[in-house]
């Protein structure tokens, strides 16, 4: 079919998942597929993962989880988002591994528990800083207290999320670890204990190996792209999302002619101008035309005005281009590599906005298995 391309090596997801592996002393690692993948297709990924042996999956709602067990995933999944009622009978029937922030939440499982006589396993979330979901520091001993009088709930598992585990400086990261230590005190001096004790994420499994306790949770490496320019770069990940499009009209333009909508860009001489076929709504990050390029066989070309729902247009002054070249947009191929990193730090942005950008009509093709 013409149209934009998402190009997915799960050959590279691997590495990168082995990398990660060997980075964290063989931690167990709960990959993070939400958002389908981070726009880079859930079943699909989370299966590839399978078959090297990963066995936890973090994705934000039900919906997203059952549709990996739909695929054929058959690993632990958790579903992070805030914890509703309704929950418990879709994760007993589907085996799903909720997230418990508050004592109204574990009531619900006190309450659902007596009824069933069975109840979801589940994850205490503490909020150590980033304010968003999570046990405040302030209200665990009680909540524990509640937990150690219903210990015949499926409990098995405690964590937190870093808020600035990605930059520099980690003063803010190290005051989270060691609050949640403080918590991790608390539950030990009550006797209760968790098999599985998680923090880390891409930016801490970087820069803060103290917060792997049993687990991490990783998204953004595994596809193959570092969370901030402020993270050690070290690690050889490569981009798993190979994002390209076809080139599907040219034609000469004469110096001064104006280029797309608004007119901004005019034709700095007589050259040919192409058009691409993907667009804003493909996933393209539209604000990239001020700075951005295409590549095509090992060279970079400008893109001429703004990008459009659907379509965008480069300027291909000498390029050796015909009808039906795919440029790439970002990623990297035999000939070409646009780190999406670099896009992200042009425009204000992060690899996560851009990443999670990709559907619309973009086509998700699966390869390197
Ligand atoms: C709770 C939680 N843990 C882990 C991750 C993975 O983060 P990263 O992609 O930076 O590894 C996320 C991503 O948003 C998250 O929300």
């Amino acid at each position: 079919m013409i149209g934009p391309k998402a190009i997915i090596h799960l050959d590279r997801l691997i590495h990168n998942y082995q990398l990660v592996k060997q980075k964290t002393g063989n931690k167990q690692i709960m990959a993070f597929v939400k958002a389908n993948a981070y726009g880079h297709g859930a079943v699909p990924v989370a299966k590839a993962l399978e078959s090297v042996g990963a066995d936890w999956f973090g994705v934000f709602t039900p919906g997203e989880a059952i549709e990996l067990r739909k695929g054929g995933v058959s690993g632990n999944i958790m579903v992070f988002c805030r914890f509703q009622s309704e929950f418990l009978e879709k994760a007993n029937e589907w085996d799903l591994i909720l997230n418990i922030s508050s004592e109204d939440d574990l009531n619900e499982l006190i309450t659902f528990h007596g009824e069933m006589n069975s109840s979801p396993r589940f994850h205490i979330k503490i909020d150590t800083g980033m304010t968003r979901l999570g046990l405040p520091i302030d209200s665990v001993s009680s909540f524990f207290n509640l937990l150690k009088k219903n210990s015949h709930l499926n409990y098995e598992g405690i964590y937190s999320h870093f808020a600035t585990a990605d930059e520099g400086d980690l003063n803010y990261a190290n005051f989270q670890l060691e609050q949640f230590k403080g918590v991790l005190d608390t539950t030990g001096e009550m006797d209760l204990s968790f098999q599985h004790i998680h923090f880390s994420n891409s930016g801490s499994v970087l820069n803060l190996p103290e917060s792997y306790f049993t687990m991490v949770r990783v998204g953004l490496l595994l596809y193959g792209a570092f969370p901030s320019n402020e993270v050690p770069k070290e690690l050889p990940i490569k981009p798993v999302m190979e994002f390209k499009a076809p080139v599907v009209n040219l034609r000469e333009v004469k110096k001064g002619t104006l280029v797309s909508y608004g007119g901004v860009w005019s034709a700095p001489q007589d050259t040919i101008i192409g058009v691409v076929q993907v667009g804003f709504a493909d996933g393209f990050p539209r604000p990239w035309y001020g700075e951005g390029s295409v590549s095509l066989k090992g060279e970079l070309y400008k893109i001429a005005g703004r990008v459009c729902m659907d379509q965008l247009t480069i300027d291909f002054f000498n390029a050796n281009v015909q009808c039906g070249d795919e440029v790439l947009l970002f990623g990297e191929n035999k000939t070409d590599s646009i780190l999406v990193e670099n896009i992200a730090e042009s425009i204000g942005s992060t690899p996560y906005v851009l990443f999670t950008a990709i559907r619309g009509r973009t086509e998700h093709i699966f390869t390197g298995l």
